[in-house]
């Protein structure tokens, strides 16, 4: 009897201990006249431009980011650029969001910045622009980050660039979050991507997850888009959440694959990216075609699903023989053989990667299915990939978060 109510003791103990710690992660985090949340983004030139954003307590008056080239003494001397201020209302308060872009900057140069009124500053911060075309570089893609708390998503994430240093930027493929319209859980995001997120830029996709209310009804995804300033050329109505944007010689696709979600807001959605991504693919020279998107075209999930999206950008990808289509949403890693309309073709094939998990969730149900050359559950531990591009040769190598190798693989031009 006593061993028994020691062990309910010792149950309810670790409860209360874990209980609170999922309190703590996700408690409010005040907004202040303290900047937070500091992200780099891409709006413009990954050469000659960056662009960063921020988070206030509520204030009209917009903040300023002062920067200079790392090889001389900052801040004296450093030039100041105004940012845009946005007034946001969240379930956890009203604050402002804060962005700027910086412009003419030198190609391959390091910078250092800091963020503030213009009287008081932030701690101080560094980026580093994309060089010139011909060189290699190297980046990070995480799947869904959604969580009950975001420590999976902080070590994940800190680990993968711990160990890779030299990367320039990171992809995360959509789910950052587990209900979009909390902002708690952007609190706990951001705050779990502090000292990566603030270094090198991330490229974000929107996932389902994103459009969720506090309710479980559905939005457009306002806290992604407000905070996470992406390249303003998607089709009307989908700007922020559909994009391109070139990186040395690829050429990356964003796409928002949340037809079910978004389609009370934007009712012909499909319609739009397809003729966008017509456009996009047609206009570019790039010797590699990237495309993100959250639901894979080819899923691992029990019940077919989603064929509305590959109806709709399959014909598209076969066309333009893009290379690579990286994914999420199903939690699991997946590459699937040379894929041209369907079938093996292992000269014009795209490689349909989904890139498993670097939050806490996962789907023990997902399965192997016949497109796959590669699948693995990681059910165990989260996980990581990384892109190497030099010339015609793409490298991905796919992590564990404790470093285990789990798959590599490359593509030649
Ligand atoms: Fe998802």
């Amino acid at each position: 009897m006593q061993s028994f109510q020691r062990s309910s003791k010792l149950i309810f103990a670790a409860f209360v201990l874990v209980g609170s710690l999922i309190a703590f992660l996700l408690s409010p985090t005040q907004a202040s006249a303290d900047p937070d949340h500091v992200t780099l983004t891409w709006t413009g030139d990954v050469r000659t431009t960056q662009t960063v954003t921020w988070r206030t307590g509520f204030t009209i008056k917009p903040g300023r980011v002062e920067y200079r080239e790392a090889n001389s003494l900052f801040p004296q001397g450093g030039d100041q650029m105004t940012a845009e201020v946005q007034g946001l209302a969240t379930n956890v308060g009203n604050m402002s969001i804060h962005s700027v872009t910086l412009t003419g900057l030198k190609p391959g140069t390091r910078y250092l910045y800091r963020v503030g009124d213009g009287t008081s500053w932030s701690e101080q911060y560094q980026f580093t622009t994309a060089a010139d075309y011909g060189q290699s570089f190297k980046f990070l893609v995480f799947g869904d980050s959604q969580s009950i708390n975001y420590l999976a998503w902080r070590t994940t994430l800190h680990t993968a660039y711990m160990a890779n240093q030299d990367v320039a930027f990171f992809i995360n493929v959509g789910d950052l979050v587990d209900v979009g319209q909390d902002y708690k859980e952007w609190n706990a995001w951001l705050g779990a991507s502090k000292g990566v997120i603030d270094t090198i830029p991330v490229v974000p996709v929107v996932g389902n997850h994103e459009t969720y209310t506090p309710n479980r009804t559905y939005s457009m995804p306002k806290f992604f888009t407000v905070q996470l300033k992406v390249p303003n050329n998607g089709p009307e109505g989908l700007t922020g959440q559909v994009y391109s944007f070139d990186y040395g010689n690829i050429h990356f696709s964003v796409l928002d694959s949340q037809a079910g979600e978004e389609r009370g807001f934007v009712p012909d959605m499909l319609e739009l990216q397809k003729a966008w991504l017509e456009k996009d693919l047609k206009a570019t020279d790039k010797m590699w075609k990237v495309i993100l998107i959250h639901r894979p075209l080819y899923h691992n999930r029990p019940k077919d699903s989603d064929g509305d999206l590959r109806e709709a950008f399959l014909p598209l990808i076969d066309k333009y023989q893009v290379d690579v289509v990286f994914s999420g949403h199903d939690h699991v890693y997946g590459r699937s053989y040379p894929l041209r309309g369907g079938v093996i073709d292992k000269l014009n094939g795209t490689i349909y990667v989904t890139a498993g998990r670097s939050g806490t969730k996962t789907y023990q149900r997902a399965m192997a299915k016949d497109h796959n050359e590669v699948f693995y559950n990681p059910v165990d531990e989260s996980n990581y990939l990384t892109v190497e591009v030099s010339g015609s040769t793409m490298t991905v190598k796919v992590f564990q978060r404790s470093g285990f190798l789990l798959d590599e693989w490359s593509l030649e031009k």
